[in-house]
């Protein structure tokens, strides 16, 4: 069958390989979050790692999204789409000394600070400038995600977080470090979460370490419970929108926030990745001994995940209704990692025809690279084509 929900006609006249984006999904998904998110006050901060394009950006901030950032450069970009200073927050283990300036030079909302050391830099470039930064810790919860190894960020050993063990000499430091505001907690337990149980956990294991930090009189304005809502790679059309109600339903149910707690956010795939969709030509059907190849002009240079993580992504032949039949369909670029899937059914494939790479949106154009001297793809939206 030829699919009829992309524009093929207007994909004829485009230079290949590029990114879709269907902004009338990405526009409903947003409503569902704000939608969902409201029922409970919960403030939402886009975690702009997932997709930077000014376009895509410039949309979600205009549903009253904050920005979750983890560089000088995603700052500058969340500031330049239009984020007000006041939401976004400023996550990452390695924060080079410009990188925390510019948070405090535009009066960020939070730095999400993640080890001594680095709050000890914070608090010395606070004081130069003569401000107060805000800062949450950002804890280690040592709740397993279960997500692929490559995304799991909440166990005791990864590089993220302060360790709950280290906690009390942390918060002992702290106590010297004038220039600093303790105002929340943050926590992520990975990307990608398929199995809600985790987020459930990570309730139990909050509720625990916030009795423990009322008996030293520790109560913070602020918890923020980071991103990893996973997505339907297998069947996005069927759920091209998230299940956010549960998502959220799960926070409000199995957390007991203290009187005043703000609750925060920062969901990235979940709000882009169905809306985006890598489109491809096919340079040639090579029928090898014992396989048959369909080699597209894009490769890991355009969307690595497959490489990178063993990750699906549905592949559609968008220009033929023949007969299926089984191929391997791989990029140009000059390793053997340059593999999209292996041994799928694709309709009959013919040289010229265009594919799609679904549920693309988030962690695809963002991560594309120039290896190989190839050129970083253009993207065109569905509101503009
Ligand atoms: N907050 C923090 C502190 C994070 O580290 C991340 C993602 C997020 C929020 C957003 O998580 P999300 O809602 O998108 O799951 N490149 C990988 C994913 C890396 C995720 C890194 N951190 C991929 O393509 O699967």
């Amino acid at each position: 069958m030829i699919k009829t929900n992309f524009p093929i006609r207007q994909f004829a006249d485009l230079q290949t390989p590029f990114y879709y984006y269907d902004t009338n999904l990405l526009r409903k998904t947003l409503q569902t979050v704000a939608e969902e998110s409201s029922k409970y006050q919960y403030h939402i901060h886009y975690a702009v790692k997932a997709n930077a394009n000014p376009h895509i950006l410039s949309i979600i901030q205009s549903y009253g999204l904050g920005a979750d950032c983890v560089s000088g450069g995603e700052i500058q970009a969340a500031l330049q789409a239009g984020f007000p200073a006041d939401k976004i927050v400023f996550a990452g283990v390695g924060k080079a000394d410009w990188e925390i300036r510019l948070g405090l030079d535009n009066d960020i909302f939070c730095f999400n600070a993640e080890s001594l050391p680095e709050l000890t830099v914070i608090n010395d470039l606070a004081r130069q400038t003569g401000k107060t930064a805000r800062v949450a810790l950002r804890i280690n919860p040592e709740v397993d995600a279960h997500t692929h190894h490559h995304i799991t960020t909440g166990i005791k050993e990864n590089k993220f977080g302060i360790n709950l063990d280290q906690l009390d000499k942390v918060l002992d430091a702290l106590a010297n470090l004038s220039s600093i505001q303790l105002i929340g907690l943050h926590f992520h337990i990975g990307s990608q979460l398929t199995d809600l149980n985790p987020f459930r956990q990570l309730c139990h294991k909050i509720d625990a370490l916030q009795q423990q930090l009322l008996q030293r009189n520790i109560q913070v304005e602020n918890i923020n419970f980071g991103g990893g809502l996973g997505i339907d790679y297998q069947h996005p059309d069927d759920h091209s929108i998230p299940d956010f109600k549960t998502y959220f339903e799960i926070f409000h149910q199995f957390f007991h926030a203290l009187p005043g707690q703000k609750i925060h956010f920062e969901p990235g795939r979940s709000i882009v990745g169905q809306c985006g969709n890598l489109i491809a030509r096919t340079l040639y059907v090579k029928e090898g001994s014992v396989k048959k190849f369909v080699i597209l002009d894009a490769g890991f240079t355009e969307l690595i995940r497959p490489a990178l993580y063993e990750a699906y992504h549905q592949i559609e032949n968008l220009s033929s209704d023949e007969a299926p039949e089984i191929y391997d369909v791989v990029g140009p670029i000059c390793e053997s990692s340059d593999c999209f899937a292996k041994q799928i059914s694709l309709n009959r494939t013919h040289r010229g025809d265009l594919i799609a790479l679904r549920s693309a949106g988030a962690y695809g154009e963002i991560m594309a690279s120039q290896y190989n001297c190839r050129q970083l793809p253009k993207s065109y939206f569905s509101d503009s084509l």
